[in-house]
This record gives C-alpha cells, structure tokens and sequence, in this order.
C-alpha cells in the first residue's frame, strides 16, 4: 500500500541530531515497507555547503550507521533519490528563496501539499515561522493551503513563553495546520496501553483509587545528553521529558474512557486529567518534586564522566538530568493516589516502566505467610526495551502449609518473529497523510505546562544547589523522600 498523497517534505535541521537518529533511518523504513506516494519528495535543508550529491552521501551513511547489515541498497538509494537539497542559514531570507524555487516545480506539478518539519532547536522556532510566512507559505498567503507545519518539542520553555509561540504560530498557520509532536504517543506500547486499558472489561472496574494504592512512571535511559548540551543544558529533565513525554503517558494511564477514538475525543479526556492535577504550591515544591544531576561514575562496566565535564555545559549549572516528581489527581477515580514520575539520563538501565500497586488485602489470612511479606499485586507495563505486560499475583507454595508466593503472568506485546514499528515512522506517515489524531492540540500543551511551572519557576530561582548521582545508578537516595508511605519504594525492575 503506497501513501495517499504526493506531498513535498521540508526538513530543516536535516543534518542535526534529531533528523540523524530518528527520522531518516524511520524514512528509510517507510521507503523499505513501500509507503511512499510516487511523487513524494523530500527537500533537505541545512547549513553545510553541499550539494545534492553530497546530501544523499551523507544520508546512506546515517541510515547504514542505524540499520546496518539489514539494509536494503535499492530502497535506500530511492529514498536517497527522493531528495533535494537547499544549503543556507535559516535566519536568511535567501535560504527560503531557494527552497521557493526547489518547491516551485513540484507544486506546479500538481503537488500542493508542503509539509515543514521542524527538526530545529526550539530557540529558533520562531524566525523559521515568520520566514515561512514572508517567503509565502503561511495560511495568509495561500488561503486554500494544505501546507502542514511540523513543531517538535518543548513547545516553549515554560507556560508564558508556551502561550507566545502559540499565539505566534495561530498568527500564520491556521491549527489544522499545526501538527506538535511528542513522539512518545506515536510509540505502539503507549498505543497498547489504550487497548490494554479499553478492550479488556476486567480492567475498568479495578482501575481506580478503590483498588489502586500508587502508580509509577518511570523513564530511565543509559544515554547521557549525546552533543546536544547546546539545547540541553538550558532545558534540563523537565521540560525534556517530563511535561511533555512523561504527562503524556500519565494522561493516558489516568483519563475516562473516551467517547470514541477519533482525535478530539482521545485529547478532551487527557485534558481533563491534566486540568484535574492538583496544582503544587510554590513553597511546598520539595515535598512534590526533586531534580539532580549525575556525577562520573561506572555503566556497565565503563567509566563515564559527569554532567559537568560535557563540553559546552555551564561551570556550575545546576541543569537537572533527573527528576522525580508527585502528582496528585483530583477528580473521583483518583482522589488519593499518588503518581510518581522520574526520568533521568545516565541511569541503570534503559527501561521505561509504567508500574501500577494494587492495595493490600483487607484482612490477614494466611498466618504463616505474614501480611506485611506479601506484597501487594502489581501491574507493570514495560513500554522498552522487550515491550510486555506483567500481572503479579499470588499462589500457593506447593508443599505442607499455606504458604504462598510471588507468581507472573507475562504477556509479550510482541512474538518472536514481529517486529514494531520506530514511533517516528508512525508519526511520518500520519503528517504525510495529514491525519492529526496522534498528535497534541495546545490546550494539553498549556496545562502541562501549568503543572510543572511551580517546579520551574522555583528551580530556576534556586541556581545553588542540585543533588547528585553517580552515572549508572538509580539516582539520587534522597528521591525517596517523595513517597507518602514508607512502604513505597521505586520499582527497577519489571
Ligand atoms: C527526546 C528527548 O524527546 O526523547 C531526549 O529530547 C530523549 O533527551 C528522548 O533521549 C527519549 O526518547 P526515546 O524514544 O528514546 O525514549
């Protein structure tokens, strides 16, 4: 099945990192599993000053550095063909008049739709829209424009600056134009969560504060900040991760039952969620939140330095690369429960963990087996790496007595021989086909935004001091100190 609609595909930033690790190599699988519209056509833009040949070099080198041995030539040099290139600064009108010209001959060809991905630092997101609209591809311009403008996140770096580049962009771009991305709602386990949720009747009725006693949501990933200190050591693990990629999961394991599946109904219910998350009280933010920064120290048997020896990171920033974080949901299905986030570079092991407990049972039956040394039943959905659901549940030991024991039942999201699509390609294909559902819509944007701004506005005025982590472990022990009970205690593990 090939893609419904020739479109041209603009990528700015196309030799950033971004556009090197995510979307050429999920281009390329889209090309490998026959996606593409024969008249799709990418325009690659950037600063180098290459040409066209030396673009599509680059391209097959980035794409056999992902892929490897498995990749397929013939369809890596038709996507290679695909491409255009436009070398110049993105501030420069004269860049826009080049990619004009390049834009020209398709869209006479009967090619109207013109897609702007974004692939930038978000510093740079507003010049790249005004010149977009001076160069004639806004709304304004065009009055019956398909243009589709693809916005990566931060969207903004807290809640006002949020609302201006909202406001910016509305100025040009009318919102069916407007596609922001959080890639983790194009991942397929976040989408099974969904199904996990929503096509299994014996779920809904356990799922709430009744049965529920916390949930956990764990993002923890090896990799440290990877040549973009630039950006990062101005963004720090909460506006990375955690109001965007990290709400979003929460918003989903929390929200109603949506009307149908179709993309305002999905979005009006996750909203709700965040709008009913109790606001955190600006002196209070270190009963609900904690961030640090990771210090030198051994991952798998390696030796890595610490955050602050990264070239291009301030002496002395106190940029967190951890946070943890407690939230409270104030409606009827979860009044009570907290929600504990973390996410942090340089950790353990990567491993993103969505980890329900249950509440103990009422009542102490099994005397040889102490109350206090069962422990509750947990779901733990595992998102990646070995994408699964776990129920932990228990049976009894064999033998004389009652005695019982910890046992699991284990469904694979995946069997052996399938393999899950990369979020991006998920994502890719839907701008092309310019379906939106996927995709966030500004008000769950904003009142993410509005939860974790007490925590910023707090953080940033407090540059003195940040707790550490040595590289490779769990974070900071001082995390702890979130939990409401002292039977609470974070899961690693699946
Ligand atoms: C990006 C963040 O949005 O998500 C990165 O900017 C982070 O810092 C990445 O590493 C994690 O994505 P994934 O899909 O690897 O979990």
């Amino acid at each position: 099945m090939s893609a419904t609609q020739p479109c041209s595909f603009v990528i700015f930033g196309a030799t950033g990192s971004l556009a090197r690790e995510k979307l050429l190599p999920s281009l390329y699988a889209l090309e490998r599993a026959e996606k593409f519209h024969d008249h799709l056509r990418f325009i690659a833009c950037s600063r180098r000053d290459w040409s066209v040949g030396e673009w599509r070099e680059y391209l097959m080198e980035r794409v056999l550095t992902k892929h490897g041995a498995a990749i397929d030539e013939r369809c890596l040099r038709r996507l290679a063909e695909r491409f255009d290139f436009v070398s110049g600064d993105l501030h420069d009108p004269q860049m826009y008049a080049a990619l004009r010209d390049k834009l020209g001959s398709s869209i006479g060809a009967g090619c109207s739709d013109v897609v702007f991905y974004l692939a930038i630092p978000p510093a740079d997101f507003f010049g790249v829209i005004t010149q977009l609209h001076d160069a004639g591809f806004s709304a304004h311009n065009d009055k019956g424009s398909r243009h589709r403008i693809v916005v990566e996140k931060p969207f903004g770096e807290d809640l006002a600056s949020a609302r201006r580049l909202n406001a910016h962009l509305h100025g040009y771009f009318n919102e069916e134009q407007i596609y922001r991305i959080d890639h983790y709602l194009g991942k397929e386990t976040v989408q099974n969560l969904l199904v996990f949720r929503f096509a299994n009747t014996l779920i809904e009725p356990i799922w709430n504060r009744h049965f529920i006693d916390h949930v956990q949501i764990t993002v923890a990933e090896e990799v440290g900040v990877e040549g973009r200190a630039g950006y990062y050591d101005g963004a720090g693990a909460l506006r990375d991760m955690l109001q965007n990629h990290l709400m979003q999961l929460l918003s989903v394991v929390a929200m109603e039952p949506p009307a149908s599946l179709d993309a305002d109904a999905l979005r009006d219910e996750k909203v709700k969620v965040l709008r009913s998350i109790r606001p955190i009280p600006r002196r209070s933010v270190s009963n609900y939140a904690l961030r640090a920064q990771y210090t030198a120290g051994q991952l798998h048997g390696e030796s890595v330095s610490g955050y602050q020896e990264l070239e291009g990171v301030e002496p002395g920033s106190t940029t967190e690369t951890y946070v943890a974080a407690k939230f409270y949901i104030d409606n009827w299905r979860w009044s009570g429960v907290p929600f504990y986030l973390r996410t942090g570079k340089r950790m353990a092991e990567q491993v993103s963990l969505i980890s329900i407990r249950f509440r103990h049972p009422p009542q102490q039956l099994f005397r040889e087996t102490p109350l206090e040394n069962i422990e509750p039943n947990w779901v733990v959905l595992a998102l990646q790496p070995n994408e699964s659901m776990h129920l932990e549940v228990h049976t009894k030991k064999p033998g004389l007595g009652m005695n019982t024991r910890r046992s699991r039942l284990l469904a694979s999201y995946r069997q052996e021989h399938e393999t899950a699509s990369e979020a991006y390609e998920t994502l890719l294909l839907d701008v092309i086909e310019g379906d939106r559902s996927l995709f966030i819509r500004f008000d769950e944007v904003e009142h993410a935004w509005q939860v974790v701004d007490p925590i910023l506005r707090h953080w940033d005025g407090d540059t003195g001091f940040i707790h550490t982590y040595p590289a490779g472990s769990w974070g900071p022990d001082e995390s702890v100190r979130l939990f409401d009970s002292e039977d609470h205690s974070w899961r690693n593990e699946v």
